[in-house]
């Protein structure tokens, strides 16, 4: 079959490889039909991941058709269009019982902290991903969700991790109704959470990112006030004028450890690597938040050190939240929000390319080009 491979840090290629099989009774194989590029891919593919192996398929955005299930795959058939929650749960254990899928104790025994997620290194797992023609789904019963015949497969595939993530971003800020919520990167998942953020009573969303494009794209889709951080000296002193110099009531992280802004976090955490990458879109977030206030945390950092401001978070009282977002959980309520048309997932969708062109889609995606927000493949022609 036809599947992304990776071939060392910047470069990826459509490259031949063998057909995945069933490896547990549980497992099913899917004929992908989706799957998207995303900012967590981008760690990956600047190898800032640690374990993340040369020839190893990315992917853990993806839609597809069974094809194949194991012998004790009860509810899936094959034929079944599903979409595939990013994380891979078990549904048994301690915490998968508490609907905390992203932290599965069973999906991922390389590690205790992070759980199993397709195509995202061996501290994820070990599994393949999903930009392929097929891929092995393992706990097939769990995951993966049939497509209702109204929802459009271009929403569906932004349900496996977008979506979601944006949700729960705004979920765990702990919204108030009329809070100021300020999100931190406008990529897709910051989007998303600004979008959200009204969906929880939020009286005023603003947007920090350094790309025009995309604060056009979030003052718009939001809606959201947005700011070019390249144009503001000191975050924190910019939000308290905002806010009555309070701060903000929840601050939302949605860029991750690769975060501009600061030429000393980018020498530190990015050039010699005595962090673990570069936290400062965090450091606002601690800053800007008021006292009491909460920081949610969906972008993602590695299990190693960063010079994360801790004393302030204890001076300020504030709430740290932080998680990968719990896929399964969430599903339910946000196919509600879809067809009550509250969100519009695939309106994020600026590139589609056949796997073929992968190296370009990681390309573009990386590298900002194109107008681009969000990168979907269609292997299989997408059937
Ligand atoms: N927790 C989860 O479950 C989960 C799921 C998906 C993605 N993520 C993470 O969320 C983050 C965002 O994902 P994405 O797909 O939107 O990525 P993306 O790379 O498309 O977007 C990140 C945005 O942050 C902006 N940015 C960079 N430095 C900034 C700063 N200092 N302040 C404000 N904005 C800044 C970039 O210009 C970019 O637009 C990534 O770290 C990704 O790994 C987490
Ligand atoms: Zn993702
Ligand atoms: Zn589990």
């Amino acid at each position: 079959m036809l599947a992304a491979d990776y071939r060392g840090p910047f470069r990826i290629r459509a490259a031949r490889k063998p057909m995945p099989k069933i490896e547990h009774p549980q497992d099913a194989i899917l004929r992908v039909t989706r799957s998207c590029i995303c900012g967590s891919d981008i760690h990956l593919y600047r190898g800032l991941v640690p374990d993340t192996r040369v020839g190893t398929t990315f992917g853990h955005e993806f839609c597809g058709v069974v094809e194949e299930i194991g012998s004790a795959v009860e509810d899936l058939q094959v034929g079944d269009h599903v979409l595939v929650p990013f994380n891979i749960a078990c549904g048994q254990c301690h915490f998968c019982k508490q609907k905390l899928y992203g932290n599965c104790h069973e999906a991922n025994p390389a590690a205790t902290a992070a759980g199993g997620i397709y195509g995202y290194s061996h501290t994820a797992g070990g599994y393949e991903g999903g930009q392929a023609e097929y891929v092995r789904v393992p706990y097939a019963d769990v995951g993966p969700l049939r497509i209702p015949a109204w929802m459009d497969p271009d929403d569906a595939v932004m349900l496996t991790d977008v979506v979601p993530t944006g949700y729960q971003a705004a979920e765990m800020g702990g919204i108030q109704t009329g809070d100021t919520v300020v999100v931190f990167g406008a990529g897709p998942v910051g989007i998303m959470a600004a979008r959200c953020a009204w969906l929880f009573g939020a009286g005023r969303v603003l947007v920090v990112d350094h790309l025009p494009y995309r604060l056009a794209f979030a003052q718009r889709y939001g809606p959201a006030e947005v700011y070019d951080f390249r144009e503001i000296d000191d975050m924190a002193l910019f939000i308290k004028k905002e806010t009555d110099f309070l701060g903000a009531d929840v601050c939302i992280d949605a860029v991750g450890a690769e975060a501009a802004g600061s030429a000393l976090h980018s020498l530190f955490g990015k050039r010699l690597k005595l962090e673990a990458g570069s936290a400062i879109a965090l450091h606002w977030a601690i800053n800007s938040v008021k006292k009491g206030g909460i920081v949610s945390v969906v972008g993602v950092y590695g299990p190693t050190g960063n010079m994360i401001p801790i004393g302030n978070v204890l001076n300020k009282g504030i709430t740290l939240r932080a998680n990968q977002a719990s896929v399964k959980r969430l599903l339910p309520r946000l196919i509600e929000h879809l067809q009550q048309g509250h969100i519009e997932p695939k309106a994020l969708i600026t590139h589609r390319l056949p796997l073929e062109e992968v190296s370009d889609g990681y390309h573009i995606f990386t590298a900002k080009l194109d107008g681009c927000i969000k990168p979907v493949l269609y292997p299989n022609d997408g059937r």
